[in-house]
């Protein structure tokens, strides 16, 4: 459990107002904070899901306070025994939020905690062992559970359907990236222009914290080879270095296109073979690389594996000749 502080901290928005894009998303969540508060009420189990930087740990955060209360965090994987989720349960206050990030890699005893506890405010507890063992239930204050995930896909459907809520974070416009990269320069206190902030923002995989790292990097270039000030021709000679190309893709995109088409012939290659080749964790792969890739076109999934698409050929200038698996560099 803890109530963290990362670097990330200064530049995240804290006010649903400071939150950019994903309008559909901030509209409805307005609406869902505003009537909790007129009720009174804890507001409904809410679940967010979508890729990593997207947004979700930033809108459970502004979830707490904009409703004003505590929030408490807590993640999947840390809870080892069903006792580590019921003591954080029975400490919440009322209307307190109660933050599992990485919800889908909860064990299967710690998540029948979260089923009473979601839907009457209660836990079972079992005291004593053997046959003199006896199941008591203990009354919660009500809260609420936000959970985030990068697989919703992972998560068992008795929990999904406990949450009242649920929303789907998608990747940002360039546009909306380019705003994100305004608002963050000037907390980090660096002049951007228009055009340097989309620069910036049509390089950053359609996600926030990419942006904003970035967003420091080239910072760094404009206060060594600039006047400090970050403008198109500026952000481009540093992205350019940092090996950013226009689509953003990075050094590894790239080397998992390449290795595809060079070792695979395009495709059909299942996952675990192309992370072995590409010496990464499926799961990295899975998660970071290839949502991105798909969302640009660069690679399908196909029930028979991954196939890297004429795109990707053409974004790496590679041809497979007719009748023969000779790559050539066009
Ligand atoms: N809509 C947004 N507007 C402005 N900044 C944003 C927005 N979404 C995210 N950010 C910024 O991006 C950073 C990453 O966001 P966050 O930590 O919420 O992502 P996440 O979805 O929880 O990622 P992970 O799955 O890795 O936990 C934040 O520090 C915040 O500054
Ligand atoms: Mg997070």
């Amino acid at each position: 459990m803890s109530k963290c502080t990362m670097p990330d901290d200064t530049i995240r928005p804290r006010k649903l107002g400071d939150f950019i894009g994903q309008n559909d998303l901030r509209g409805n969540l307005e609406v869902f904070i505003k009537a909790a508060q007129n009720a009174g009420t804890a507001m409904d189990h809410t679940l967010f899901y979508g890729n990593p930087g997207l947004g979700k740990t930033t809108l459970a955060r502004i979830i707490s306070s904009e409703l004003g209360v505590n929030m408490v965090s807590t993640s999947g994987p840390v809870m080892e025994r069903s006792g580590d989720l019921a003591a954080i349960l029975t400490n919440l206050e009322r209307g307190d939020i109660l933050f599992i990030d990485e919800i889908h890699r909860m064990p299967a005893t710690v998540e029948e905690v979260l089923y009473p506890a979601m839907e009457d405010f209660q836990i079972d507890l079992v005291i004593g062992s053997g046959p003199g063992a006896r199941t008591v239930k203990l009354d919660l204050e009500p809260f609420t559970l936000v959970g985030a995930t990068t697989r919703i896909g992972l998560l068992t459907s008795p929990l999904r359907d406990r949450f009242g809520c649920i929303f789907r974070i998608d990747f940002y416009s360039p546009e909306e990236l380019a705003a994100i990269v305004k608002r963050a320069s000037t907390i980090i206190d660096v002049k951007v222009s228009d055009e340097g902030a989309l620069t910036i923002g049509k390089r950053s995989r359609g996600t926030p914290r990419i942006a904003n790292r970035l967003l420091r990097r080239v910072k760094d270039f404009a206060s060594v080879h600039g006047d400090g000030n970050i403008d198109r021709e500026l952000a481009e000679m540093a992205l350019d270095r940092l090996d950013v190309d226009p689509y953003g893709l990075d050094h590894m995109d790239r080397r998992i296109l390449t290795l595809m088409i060079e070792h695979f012939g395009g495709g059909p290659v299942g996952v675990k073979t192309l992370a072995a080749a590409c010496a990464e964790e499926v799961r990295t792969i899975e998660d970071i690389y290839e949502p991105f890739l798909i969302q640009c076109g660069f690679l399908k999934r196909t029930p028979r594996g991954r196939v890297a698409t004429p795109k990707a050929y053409k974004h790496l200038r590679m041809r497979l000749e007719d009748g023969d698996d000779q790559l050539t560099l066009i």
